[in-house]
């Protein structure tokens, strides 16, 4: 079913939901599924991880000791905060695939100590979080309005509603990470295809570093990462009624340091045949066969470079981690001749 591009809700003086997704999550779920589990190698996109469990799953994640990203990104962003507003001055900020909105507060702080209102534009996928979060920012800033969007930032910047003034884009997380190189350019170079000039690109980045804490941070000794990992056959047998045991699965993540990527897959501990009653189809998975479900890549500062370059959007400043962990990027779009 398509939803319509014009449904605005206004649910509260200064909060408003629209839908600018064009098709069914499940439609998609159903197709990725099924091209990727029929596959060989096996596979599914990260983006399935994020049901309501898989989170509070990531979220969890991300406070234990082992997964520096969070913690780095929070910490950088909290200090160049001001220098990013300051340098930009937008009328929108637009945080593509926003979840919770936790380091968001950063930016938003800077607006309030600027005095420079923003309307703040969420665009996520997840209705129930969009507008969670939402209603707490509201809560906290008094003078903020926003409009939170409901969308899939792999398929609806096109379908953005019309903002005037300048737009601060926000894309945190290393999620650019989980994307690979032609996928990652071709994201980027859609989003800088929307972008005028007055628009700007703030985007975080895991960098390249030693591969025992790259390890260590994808497989942390509480075993949050394993159980998230294994959320996504939970989706999956919700969603599309098929039948994965998830204990019959073991998480595995490494770091390949030529492609510079964690790997992180679900491998069948025993022979089985897996039924998937939306497909009407089944499958037999041997022992040890493996479904890749995320790719997370690291990135020197040349790749960086080159990537954006390759995208035509010009870095106009580097906020670096003290230790060189993580980096964010503000871009400007640029037209190369
Ligand atoms: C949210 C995509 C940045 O790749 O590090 C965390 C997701 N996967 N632990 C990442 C994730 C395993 C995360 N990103």
């Amino acid at each position: 079913m398509a939803l319509c591009c014009d449904d605005l809700e206004q649910i509260s003086e200064r909060l408003r939901c629209r839908t600018v997704a064009a098709s069914n999550a499940s439609d998609s779920l159903m197709e990725d599924a099924f091209s990727g589990l029929l596959s060989a190698p096996r596979s599914l996109p990260p983006k399935y991880f994020y049901d309501a469990l898989g989170s509070i799953l990531f979220d969890r994640i991300c406070d234990t000791p082992e997964y520096y990203l969070t913690r780095t990104e929070d910490a950088l962003l909290a200090k160049s905060a001001e220098a990013v507003i300051r340098n930009t001055r937008p009328t929108y900020i637009v945080e593509l695939g926003s979840g919770t909105a936790r380091k968001t507060r950063h930016l938003l702080t800077a607006c309030a100590s600027q005095e420079a209102p923003i309307v703040y534009a969420p665009l996520d996928v997840c209705r129930e979080v969009l507008l969670e979060s939402s209603e707490a920012l509201i809560r906290d800033y008094r003078w903020l309005h926003i409009t939170a969007l409901v969308g899939d930032y792999h398929s609806d910047l096109p379908r953005l509603p019309a903002m005037l003034g300048g737009r601060l884009f926000v894309f945190l997380g290393s999620t650019i990470g989980n994307l690979t190189e032609t996928e990652a350019l071709a994201f980027l170079r859609e989003l800088r295809s929307e972008m005028r000039t007055s628009d700007r690109l703030l985007l975080g980045i895991d960098r390249v570093k030693d591969a025992a804490v790259l390890h260590a941070a994808y497989n942390d000794c509480a075993g949050l990462t394993a159980e998230f990992n294994r959320n996504l056959l939970r989706v999956l047998n919700r969603e599309l009624a098929a039948d994965f045991k998830l204990d019959a699965y073991q998480h595995h993540a490494c770091y390949n340091p030529i492609a510079k990527r964690i790997e992180m897959y679900l491998i069948a501990k025993a022979p089985q045949r897996v039924t998937i009653a939306a497909f009407d189809r089944s499958f037999q998975m041997d022992e040890g066969e493996a479904i890749q479900t995320e790719i997370s890549r690291k990135f020197t500062y040349r790749a960086i470079e080159r990537l954006l370059f390759m995208s035509e959007l010009r870095i106009e400043q580097h906020f670096e981690a003290d230790n060189g962990y993580f980096s964010l990027i503000l871009a400007r779009p640029h037209t190369v001749v």
